[in-house]
């Protein structure tokens, strides 16, 4: 058990039962599901994707989920700071590093979001028209629904629905948890309603049941290709939410009670099992009516899948409420991840800085707003949609492939380093199987130390082979840019330059000036005679940083002045209770080691024969370790036990009685109502 942080002292939010299934599976259920799992799997050839699917999840998707939950859960922080909290500095930056990234792809997928808006509009009529003119391509009348689709990128309806998304994401989150619950609770079952309908208008059409099956045929000569292996892993951390350390965030608003193994278990499944249903439904949808699914997860999702459904019987009553029907439930799967990433950095700026909430969550979505606004941008570039179109669209799809593809997967290699090699994995399991009702064993050290990491290593090089060997991503766009647009071909160069500056000097940036490093610099030096040489001085040295340290040393430099001082700690001086501690005797040059009985603010004072020696300055020291204090343990498990124990009894009554949360689920932490 490592010493309790002073952070550990303010409440935090809590979700209930409840609430935080559907919180968690909402996050993991989103565009991910519905469209980029389809995506994929037809890409890498349904059945030889399946099984490396299969594979990924427990080998590498389930342990990553234990693992980032756990860490939230047993931290009670951010990702980031829990990331501290066991590995020190190292672990902080990754953690920034990790949501700058995260950051990076939660702007295009608002703006993907966005564009559903467009599109769900669209569906009330225009979208099923057979072609419409776009005006600005070289195709001036499109087919629909790619015409349709060019039609609103180019136009500037998508900036305002980018800040529409934004300002519901923002309305979600405004109280945390609690409001994350409301909006979850009515989004994620109404996303498996829909799902099941659309499964069953798949599977009821002729044909429909044959493209479901071509899902899951097992293609073992597939299977040998390492871009299939590629693809599913990348799928199976996309769609799981694992790697940008979103469930670390929420798993910090669970009792440390939760069972995590059983709560990692329920949320990668019912992720899993949605995917199941998806694919289905819409392999059916498309492969009934011979639409070619595409990788491009932009074209199967607004042209493919809304191709299929235009042919749908039932005249245009059907397609309307159909088309309506799949673009609502891309906005709430879509809306409920996107919560979930945003709450990811929030959560961090939180424990980072002393913020309300609401200043937190309005600073974050404003800045999203703007910046995502990049990706939004309707100016033409390739008028022949070879290179995706619009200069938004360009953007999106460089990114996409930087932060996605190889900045997931980066984060998720370097924590299963830091935390099995680091920290230690078998640690991190005693912590997760005392709270486990299934307990884990030893190969889940072996998992998170060498299976995990090893996979996501070699399909990280893997890919960089390819890149290296096949031209730069994006690069062979060049050929397609409209004259005056040329200097786009810059483009595939320049992003991945600034995707990596921006995560690394954002995590460097927001890791440097953290509250270890800043304890550590408050070593004080003062003063005691006059003139501008230090005649006598206390200087207190915190190795390794407080937080590592959990001691240091004071030392009494003096050439001249008293032979000797007596040092006192007073602990929380500006407090009324402030408690003074003699720590001992020092003569001139002797250092003495301390071990803070109590975090907070320290002030340290030398005495000689019984009277304060002055010091220019008072040596104030920020403590921010200390012995373990066990009462303060024993009070707080007692009252955790009552409060965590009555929540469980109020949640199960909650459930009965309906939607009502158990008191204290709600918690709110200081100054964010
Ligand atoms: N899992 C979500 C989806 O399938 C997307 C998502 C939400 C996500 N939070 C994340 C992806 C964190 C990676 C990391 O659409």
């Amino acid at each position: 058990m490592s010493a309790p942080d002073p952070l550990d002292a303010a409440p935090r939010q809590q979700w209930s039962r409840l609430g935080f299934v559907l919180a968690a599976s909402g996050s993991a259920i989103g565009l991910g599901n519905i469209v980029f799992f389809p995506a994929n799997a037809y890409r890498f050839g349904g059945g030889a994707f399946y099984v490396p699917y299969l594979v990924a999840l427990l080998l590498v998707g389930i342990p990553l989920m234990i693992v980032e939950l756990a860490l939230g859960q047993q931290r009670r922080r951010a990702y980031p700071q829990a990331l501290a909290a066991v590995s020190g500095r190292r672990g902080e930056w990754l953690g920034w590093w990790a949501l700058a990234n995260c950051a990076v792809v939660t702007l295009y997928y608002v703006t993907i979001l966005a564009w559903a808006i467009g599109m769900a509009v669209a569906a009330l009529g225009g979208l099923w028209r057979p072609e419409v003119a776009t005006p600005g391509f070289d195709a001036a009348t499109m087919p629909n629904p790619a015409g349709s689709f060019y039609r609103l990128v180019s136009g500037p309806w998508p900036l305002l629905f980018v800040a529409l998304v934004w300002a519901a994401n923002a309305w979600i989150l405004r109280r945390g948890t609690a409001s994350i619950e409301r909006a979850v609770k009515v989004f994620v079952p109404a996303m498996w309603g829909l799902m099941v309908v659309l499964l069953l208008r798949g599977l009821t059409l002729p044909g429909g049941l044959d493209g479901a099956l071509c899902l899951f045929t097992p293609d073992l000569a597939g299977m040998a290709d390492p871009a299939v292996w590629q693809g599913a892993f990348s799928q199976i951390f996309f769609t799981l939410s694992v790697g940008f350390g979103v469930l670390t965030a929420y798993g910090s608003y669970l009792p440390r009670t939760s069972d995590t193994v059983n709560d990692a278990l329920t949320v990668s499944l019912l992720n899993c099992g949605f995917e199941y249903l998806a694919g289905t439904a819409i392999f059916a949808i498309l492969f009934a009516f011979s639409a070619v699914p595409q990788a491009s997860t932009v074209a199967m999702m607004f042209f493919v899948v809304p191709h299929g459904i235009a042919q749908l019987p039932g005249g245009p009553v059907a397609v309307i409420l159909f088309g309506v029907l799949f673009f609502v439930l891309l906005l709430m799967a879509g809306l409920s991840s996107s919560v979930s990433m945003i709450e990811g950095v929030v959560s961090a700026l939180l424990d980072r800085f002393e913020l309300s909430r609401r200043r937190a969550v309005l600073v974050v979505c404003a800045a999203g707003a703007l910046a995502g606004s990049l990706f939004a941008l309707p100016f033409i570039v390739d008028s022949g949609t070879a290179s995706n179109g619009t200069l938004g669209l360009t953007l999106l799809d460089l990114v996409d492939h930087w932060a996605f593809s190889y900045g997931l997967l980066l984060v998720g290699l370097s924590q299963c380093l830091l935390v099995g090699w680091g920290h230690g994995a078998a640690r991190l399991r005693e912590g997760i199987n005392a709270s486990s009702s299934w307990r884990l064993g030893r190969w889940f050290d072996l998992l998170v130390r060498w299976v995990a990491p090893g996979i996501v290593a070699a399909i990280l090089l893997s890919s960089l082979g390819q890149e290296v060997g096949g031209g730069l991503y994006g690069a062979s766009y060049a050929e397609s840019y409209a004259p005056g647009w040329a200097w786009l071909a810059a483009l595939p160069v320049l992003v991945p330059l600034v995707w990596l500056a921006l995560a690394v000097g954002l995590a460097s940036r927001l890791a440097r000036t953290s509250r270890p490093r800043r304890a550590r610099l408050l070593l004080l030096v003062a003063a005691l005679t006059g003139g501008p040489s230090v005649a006598s001085e206390l200087v207190l040295e915190a190795p390794g940083g407080p937080v590592a340290g959990r001691e240091a040393t004071v030392r009494w430099q003096s050439r001249e002045g008293p032979p000797s001082v007596r040092l006192v700690a007073v602990h929380q001086p500006r407090s009324r209770v402030a408690r003074r501690e003699t720590l001992g005797s020092l003569a001139p040059g002797e250092g003495l080691r301390w071990v803070p009985s109590q975090a907070g603010l320290v002030t340290l004072v030398a005495e000689a024969d019984g009277a304060p020696v002055t010091l220019p300055q008072p040596l104030d020291v920020s403590v921010r370790w200390a012995r373990v204090p066990w009462s303060g343990v024993a009070v707080l498990a007692i009252a955790g036990a009552i409060l965590f124990g009555g929540a469980a009894v109020a949640l199960r009554r909650a459930l009965r009685d309906g939607d009502r949360l158990p008191d204290g689920a709600g918690i709110q932490p200081p100054g964010s109502t």
